[in-house]
Formats: C-alpha cells, sequence, structure tokens
C-alpha cells in the first residue's frame, strides 16, 4: 500500500532524512510518496530527538497494523545484536575479513610518518562504510597501530619497510579490536593498548578463535582519559582522549609531528571511496538504508544529518553530554590539519574545519 502525504510534520521528517544522501532523492516540494513498511522501518523512524518520536507515533497512529520499526539505535543495537562481535556465532569474525584482503586493501602514505590500510566493510553486513587501520611510525622509530585490520603479506611487507618495530598495538574503540590476536602473534613485543571494558568483552567470547585471551597493557578510563603517558616514546608524539561519554569508548590520537588526528568512531566520512577503490562494484548495496545511513554520516555541505545524529543519539549515549562536549573541546584544541577516520574517506589539509563543522554544536553550544 502506498500513502501519499502533503505537507506538514511526516513529509520534513523524510525530507530531513533524505535531503543530504548523495545520490539525492527526489522530492515534489508539496508532496512524497512513501510505503507504510519503508518508513515504519526505516532509521527516519529511529530518530532519536523528541521532535521526531512524535512524528513516529503520528506514523503509527495513521497505520495501526503496520510492522513496529525495532527498538535499537540506529548505530549503536544492544551488544547482542552486533555484527562485530555476536556471542553466539563462531564465525562471525570470519565475515568480517575480505576473502581476499590482499586483493582488496588499499596502503597508502597519507603523510612521511603515517600509512594507511583500507579495506572494504560492511556495517549490518548490508552497509558499505569501510574500515581502516592507521600505522604510525613515531619519532623514536617504534611503530603505533591504531585499530589493525587484517595482517596481509602486502602489510608484513609496510611494516617491514617502516622498519619492523611494531610496538603499540591500539584497538580504537571496544568495537575495533577483532584483529589485535593476530597482529600480537606476529608482534609479540608490541604492547596491546585499549579502552575499559575491552578485556571482559574479548574473555566473554569464547567460541571465536580470532580472538585470544591476551593481557592488555594499558587500558583507558576516567582516571587516565587525557594521558599519553604509555612510555616516553608514546608520550614525545601523541596526544590521547578517552571520549568516555561515548558508548563505544573512543580512543583519539592526535599525532603531533605530522598533525594527524586518528578515531574510529567518533565521526564518520561517507561515503567510503577509497576504501572501495579496488572493488567499486561492492559498494552498491543497501539500498535505501545506505542512503540514509550515509546521508545521517556525511560531512559534505552543512552536514545536518550528520550533526544531528552525533548530538542527539552518539553525544548522550551515555547519558553524560556534558562529558561528552568536554571531550571534543579539548581534542579541538589540537593543531591537526588531517582526519583520520576508520568508516569513510580521510580528510586531507581541512580535517580541523571539518570536525569543527560537525561538532561546531559541542565547541559553541547549540543555538
Ligand atoms: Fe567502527
Amino acid at each position: 500500500m502506498t500513502h501519499v502525504f502533503r505537507g506538514g510534520a511526516l513529509r520534513h521528517t523524510i525530507i530531513d532524512a533524505t535531503l543530504a544522501m548523495p545520490n539525492g532523492i527526489s522530492l515534489a516540494p508539496r508532496q512524497l510518496t512513501v510505503t507504510k513498511k519503508t518508513f515504519l522501518s526505516s532509521p527516519c523512524a529511529l530518530f532519536p530527538s523528541f521532535h521526531h518520536l512524535s512524528r513516529i507515533i503520528t506514523a503509527r497512529y495513521l497505520f495501526p497494523s503496520a510492522p513496529k520499526a525495532p527498538r535499537v539505535n540506529a548505530l549503536y543495537p544492544p551488544i547482542r545484536n552486533l555484527p562485530h562481535i555476536h556471542r553466539r556465532n563462531a564465525t562471525m569474525s570470519e565475515k568480517l575479513i575480505p576473502k581476499e584482503p590482499s586483493k582488496v586493501q588499499v596502503i597508502r602514505n597519507v603523510t612521511p610518518n603515517v600509512v594507511t590500510v583500507s579495506v572494504p566493510f560492511l556495517r549490518f553486513e548490508k552497509i558499505p562504510i569501510g574500515g581502516r587501520a592507521t600505522i604510525i611510525k613515531l619519532t623514536s622509530g617504534a611503530l603505533a597501530v591504531f585499530s589493525p585490520v587484517a595482517l596481509t603479506d602486502e602489510v608484513k611487507a609496510k611494516i617491514t619497510e617502516l622498519g619492523g618495530n611494531v610496538g603499540y598495538l591500539i584497538a580504537g574503540d571496544i568495537e575495533h579490536h577483532i584483529f589485535l590476536t593476530q597482529w600480537k602473534t606476529e608482534y609479540p613485543a608490541a604492547k596491546l593498548i585499549g579502552p575499559k571494558g575491552l578485556p571482559e568483552r574479548r574473555k566473554a567470547i569464547t567460541n571465536d578463535p580470532m580472538i585470544g585471551k591476551e593481557e592488555f597493557d594499558f587500558l583507558y578510563d576516567e582516571k587516565n582519559a587525557h594521558s599519553a603517558a604509555i612510555s616516553d616514546e608514546f608520550a614525545a608524539d601523541f596526544e590521547v582522549e578517552l571520549v568516555t561519554a561515548h558508548k563505544n569508548q573512543e580512543i583519539v590520537l592526535f599525532y603531533k609531528p605530522d598533525r594527524v588526528l586518528i578515531e574510529a568512531d567518533l565521526m564518520f566520512n561517507l561515503p567510503p571511496t577509497e576504501q572501495y577503490s579496488k572493488v567499486p562494484e561492492q559498494k552498491n548495496t543497501g539500498g535505501l538504508l545506505k542512503k540514509i545511513f550515509y546521508s545521517l554520516n556525511s560531512t559534505a555541505g552543512p552536514a545536518k544529518g550528520h550533526k544531528r545524529l552525533i548530538w542527539f543519539a552518539i553525544s548522550n549515549s551515555n547519558k553524560d553530554r556534558p562529558g561528552f562536549n568536554e571531550s571534543i573541546k579539548r581534542i579541538h584544541g589540537w593543531d591537526f590539519n588531517t582526519l583520520i577516520p576508520c568508516h569513510g574517506d580521510t580528510i586531507e589539509g581541512t580535517g580541523k574545519e571539518t570536525f569543527a563543522k560537525i561538532f561546531d554544536w559541542h565547541i559553541n553550544g547549540k543555538k
């Protein structure tokens, strides 16, 4: 069944979610046609503000027999539903690894001392958002690897080219840890670093050979959230912020020598062009859900969808938006010009401006 909304709140709800789509959806100025199933099961129905909730309630009133939208946060479903770490499915980590990672990965020097390894990756096993590891060569010569991805022969060769001294393996947050064991096995002298809660999460996964039981050498928590004092060489080159107010416990690195900010899920920059550059056809999945997800995680133009997503959902995911704002202000105080996210394209030269745009409300207050 197809319903037509003319003017009014519902139309604007959908317009809000679709205006910034990269490929665009053509909207007549006074009329939009959707199916009730499409609307009620889409992330439009998951917008986390009272403003939008009232519209969802209206939709429920209009279509009482329609299937209910799932009661999950669009970005952060309950742990048991996370494809990253499904506890009862031993093959889940295998699904995260491209069958032939060597053929799809892109290894690139972003700066003289910073190398990225970009790979395809599907969110919810449907939406192409890409994944990325960042390898940083410290002034001392040691290497730090942030959010490791599959360790291929080509990546090993790059490590060797960079001196081969892998000193630090860093889980960017409680989700970006799948490949730690693989890297730790290859480079046993490297220190394992992650946020609080991650060791317990890994130990609870008992049926996945990818997830080992290694002890962490350094855990970030509230007490050391702003410290880079893992070692003298680490502190010499990095500033660190643990965003404790983020549900995923984001570890954000600022590599001072090359002015590079590195983060996992704090902000995305979709679409993931580089990550799918060797297999662009694999990006043609996800349909409408992908378009909506991209619109909510794009940094293009005014990026209102992205700003709203972070303000209403992410920054309050631990009921501590003031704490989130404090973390953002500290990061904004760092002198970076390149921003490397794990999901989506790297922003070179204008990273600070883009960061300031996306987090404007957190830095300057919401107008
Ligand atoms: Fe992520």
